[in-house]
């Protein structure tokens, strides 16, 4: 019952009545009280005014089941969710948890994870309140070799949410980093187990610094945090509910056609270093050439002195010339 007043203040104009939350739900005035009551203990505020009725003032930045599923309104991602307090990788529970048959669509998040894992086996600094650090089971029937797309919209989904929740823009590092002013913010690892021609399932891990107020030594030439770009400091859950709107209806977009045909315009005008000269490091030489933008096949077009190339995720890091964007 707390989840449903919660949900029905939060999604309201103005004041709900005491009268109005206790007919919609079928409770007694005292028991409306008591769960107003544990919400003030959890820290959210309210405003209560005779006549009126109440109405939320502030939302902490709490992360919890309940708290998502009073604020999710999407039609299938997050349907379900697991959250933990504290996990080795949300990637790895998961996984698990696909293989056990957890359906298309559950999102597990955490607030800390103790072995949160990068892109090539790096670590992935996880620490407790500051982050987002979530993972979607997605089941699609689509082909192992259409998988890697799915990161790319996730990135798509990441920048667009993160100009409406705090207002800036942020660019797509070819193909999961998302930056801002030059410095990395967020990470995704799409992970897939599947045979040659069938998935069983993929795990997109989506990884950002949302209210970090430092940095690491070791990577404070090339990492940041949304809190010390911006001065804000943004509510994760609204932050993740945002990414997850986003990434539904890119999803079904991608879906259509199986492919980023309809979508590589807009990604394309978030990519950081279009039209710029970037560093290709391929494991089997390292090149230069002027990044022109995506195809319809989440591949980056690199245009080099000699010939067009094509380069596919897998293995391949692309810089600017400059540093690490
Ligand atoms: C990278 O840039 O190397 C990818 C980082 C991905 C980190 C996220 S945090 C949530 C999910 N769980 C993990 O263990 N990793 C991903």
């Amino acid at each position: 019952m707390k989840v449903e007043i919660l949900e029905t203040l939060r999604n309201a104009e103005g004041f709900v009545s005491g009268q109005e939350l206790c007919e919609k739900f079928n409770v007694s005035r005292t028991a409306v009280w008591k769960a107003i009551n544990t919400l003030k203990k959890e820290g959210y505020e309210f405003e209560a005014v005779q006549n009126k009725g109440y109405r939320i003032t502030k939302v902490p930045d709490l992360l919890s089941e309940n708290e998502w599923y009073s604020i999710n309104k999407n039609q299938w991602v997050g349907k379900k969710v697991k959250y933990f307090e504290n996990i080795d990788s949300t990637n790895v529970v998961a996984s698990h948890m696909a293989e056990e048959g957890a359906e298309h669509g559950t999102l597990v998040f955490a607030n800390q994870q103790t072995m949160g894992k990068g892109r090539r086996g790096r670590t992935w600094i996880s620490k407790p309140g500051t982050g987002i650090y979530m993972t979607l089971i997605l089941k699609p029937d689509i082909l192992p070799n259409e998988a890697s797309m799915l990161t790319l919209v996730s990135a798509l989904a990441v920048v667009k949410a993160l100009e409406e929740v705090a207002g800036i823009e942020g660019k797509i590092k070819w193909p999961n980093d998302v930056v801002v002013n030059g410095k990395k913010i967020c990470g995704i690892l799409t992970e897939m187990s599947a045979q040659i021609d069938y998935i069983s399932y993929i795990v997109v891990g989506i990884g950002i610094n949302v209210l970090g107020e430092e940095i690491d030594e070791e990577i404070k030439n090339m990492a940041t945090s949304l809190y010390l770009e911006t001065g804000k400091k943004i509510n994760r859950m609204e932050f993740m509910e945002k990414i997850w709107e986003k990434f539904e209806a890119y999803y079904e977009i991608f879906l259509k056609t199986k492919d980023m045909s309809a979508l590589e315009k807009e990604y394309n005008s978030y990519l950081a270093n279009c039209k710029e000269k970037v560093c290709v490091l391929d494991p089997k030489g390292k090149y230069e050439g002027t990044a022109q933008g995506i195809n319809s096949q989440g591949e980056l077009i690199v245009d080099t002195w000699e010939a067009r190339r094509l380069v596919s995720s897998g293995e391949v890091s692309v810089r600017g010339i400059y540093g690490y964007v």
